[in-house]
C-alpha cells in the first residue's frame, strides 16, 4: 500500500504538495482531468456532497466495491478536508 500510495505522489507531484493526508491517493481512481473514465472525476464536485458521500461509505449506508473500505480509513475531519481539496 505504501508503494501504491508512493507511485501516486510521484506521478501527481503538483496535487501531492499541498495535499491533505490520503487525498493524492483519490486521484488514483478520480482522474482529475478524463471526465470519461469509469470512475467519475471529483473535480467540480460539491465539497459538501463528497464529504456526505465518505460518510455514507463509512457507515455503510451507500453501496461499494471499494469506497467503503477506503472510507473507513479516514475521519469525519480528514474526509471533509480531502472533499475540500479534490472538487478544486
Ligand atoms: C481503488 C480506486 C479508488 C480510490 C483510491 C478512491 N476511489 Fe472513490 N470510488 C471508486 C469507485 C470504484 C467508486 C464507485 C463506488 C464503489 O464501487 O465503491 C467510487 C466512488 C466515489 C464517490 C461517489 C461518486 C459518485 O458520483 O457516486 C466519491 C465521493 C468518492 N469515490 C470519493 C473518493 C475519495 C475522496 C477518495 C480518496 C480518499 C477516493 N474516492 C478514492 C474508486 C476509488
Amino acid at each position: 500500500m505504501r508503494a501504491f500510495a508512493l507511485a501516486l505522489l510521484m506521478a501527481a507531484p503538483a496535487y501531492a504538495q499541498e495535499a491533505p493526508a490520503g487525498a493524492s491517493t483519490c486521484l488514483g481512481c478520480h482522474s482529475p482531468v478524463r471526465s470519461d473514465a469509469a470512475i467519475p472525476t471529483l473535480r467540480g464536485r460539491d465539497a459538501a456532497a463528497v464529504a456526505a458521500a465518505m460518510r455514507e461509505f463509512r457507515e455503510g449506508r451507500r453501496p461499494a466495491t471499494v469506497m467503503d473500505r477506503l472510507a473507513r480509513g479516514f475521519t469525519e475531519e480528514e474526509s471533509q478536508a480531502i472533499a475540500a481539496w479534490i472538487v478544486r
